[in-house]
């Protein structure tokens, strides 16, 4: 396992560029085995979870090189359209490939992904999508069987604007014959970076950022390249980071519409946010407040990934902060651990709320899940003392050198492997 230990009581100083997207990298990679195509991606996030998704590759065999931020698939010889349950494993998100692995072989067998850290986990959006092009669906034994000899485009109404359910159906929809067409599709700014590769792999598809994409048709390139756009939780993340430690911020190779929503309710926090084209500063030199109710939602509303950053960021601010998860049921987690440091924190059900306190005192605390481990993290630069996060890998999912990153900002976070767990 992992332990972090965070020196509290260092502002942040300094000027950052931030990592790549990993939820746009992971649907993009599954993308490129729709047709038999060589790709190269830059500005790559090292990640648990793309590795992961590159082992899918190789094992399903596609050709992969990795060189730094540089990733190179060679789908022409992929042969396999099942992915083993220790593959599935790894990343929840790996039903991504389902869409992927029907189009390109007309089967696909995976096994559930299962429920995970944030609550049960359904994949019925997904599926219902694989019907509604012609796909038939057989769920046995914690595998997933689905059939498509001819995918037909149609009309696919999501219940709720599911992102990996709407990049699944947009893949999927590339190899149909016919147009298809997403009601009440998801509207992140990943969903527009996968039109964008899908557009260079020869798809004519349109409406991604609207709740409505249109798939028109498939004309498959042979080679296409693709950079991966910027990662805006690891942007909220350091913002938030700002927030806990206090200081003055630049983050480079953003855009900064991304993360609106964390940066409007830390300004209503007290924080002062400058926007610029590709950058954004945020200064924190005095103590933040409290106040307006984090609720999370669907983007362009304020996203679940960044509800346990705000909330660490919220610890110390003066006055109460209300919080409402509305996407994962069991998004709380983290709040147990950051209690052990001092916070006041109240849940009930989907309602949380923060009661600002004067100070926070580290103590060994355990990463649950990869927002809630970075929350710990961040609330240990605002700590008095030392904290020690115990993390199994979550954090790493997620964040390329996160420890690097803030010490070039000055905190002091060390980070290393050990066996015994200080709690
Ligand atoms: C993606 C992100 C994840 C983020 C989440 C919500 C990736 C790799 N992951 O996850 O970081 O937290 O969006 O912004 O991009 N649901 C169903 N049935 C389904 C699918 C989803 O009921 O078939 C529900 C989920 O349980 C959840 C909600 O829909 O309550 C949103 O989930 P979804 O948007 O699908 O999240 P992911 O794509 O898994």
């Amino acid at each position: 396992m992992s332990l972090w230990r965070i020196k509290g009581g260092s502002a942040l100083e300094g000027s950052l560029t931030v990592q790549g997207a990993k939820n746009a990298v992971l649907p993009i990679l599954a993308a490129t085995i729709l047709k038999g195509c060589e790709t190269e991606f830059t500005n790559c996030p090292v990640l648990r979870d793309v590795e992961a998704s590159l082992n899918i590759l190789r094992y399903l065999g596609c050709q992969v090189e990795r060189q730094e931020d540089v990733i190179r698939v060679d789908s022409r010889p992929m042969t396999g359209c099942s992915i083993p349950h220790e593959l599935m494993r790894e990343m929840r998100s790996s039903v991504i490939f389902l869409g992927a692995v029907l189009a390109r072989c007309g089967e696909a067998r995976l096994s559930m992904p299962g429920g995970c850290e944030l609550g049960p986990r359904p994949i019925d959006l997904h599926l219902n999508a694989m019907e509604a092009l012609g796909g038939r669906v057989r769920q046995e034994g914690g595998e997933i069987f689905c059939s498509a000899p001819v995918l037909r485009g149609g009309s696919i109404h999501l219940e709720m604007p599911s992102v990996g359910a709407t990049e699944n159906a947009m893949i999927a929809a590339c190899a149909a014959k016919g147009e298809t067409v997403i009601t009440n599709a998801a509207r992140e700014p990943e969903i527009t970076a996968l039109q964008g590769f899908l557009r260079t792999m020869g798809a004519d598809i349109e409406g991604a950022g609207t709740p409505v994409i249109k798939v028109h048709s498939f004309a498959p390139a042979d080679r296409t390249g693709y950079r991966i756009m910027p990662d805006r939780i690891a942007a909220a993340t350091m913002l938030c980071a700002c927030a806990c430690a206090g200081g003055d911020v630049e983050l480079r190779g953003i855009d900064p519409c991304h993360t609106e929503s964390v940066t409007e309710n830390l300004e209503a926090m007290g924080a002062k946010v400058e926007r610029y084209s590709r950058r954004l500063r945020i200064r924190c030199r005095e103590r933040l407040h409290g106040g307006r109710t984090v609720i999370t939602q669907p983007y362009p509303g304020f996203p679940t990934d960044a509800q346990p950053l705000m909330m660490a960021a919220s610890l110390k601010a003066s006055g109460t902060t209300v919080f409402v998860e509305n996407i994962f049921s069991e998004r709380y987690r983290q709040a147990e651990e950051l209690k052990r440091l001092g916070a006041d924190i109240r849940t009930e059900g989907r309602v949380a709320i923060v009661t600002g306190v004067e100070r926070l005192r580290g103590a060994p605390v355990l990463a649950e899940d990869l927002r809630g481990g970075a929350s710990l993290i961040l609330a240990g630069l605002g700590a008095e003392g030392e904290t020690i996060v115990t993390d199994r890998g979550h954090v790493e999912r997620g964040y390329e050198g996160l420890d690097k990153a803030l010490n070039a900002l000055g905190a002091q976070v060390a980070k290393y492997e050990s066996d015994t767990d200080p709690r």
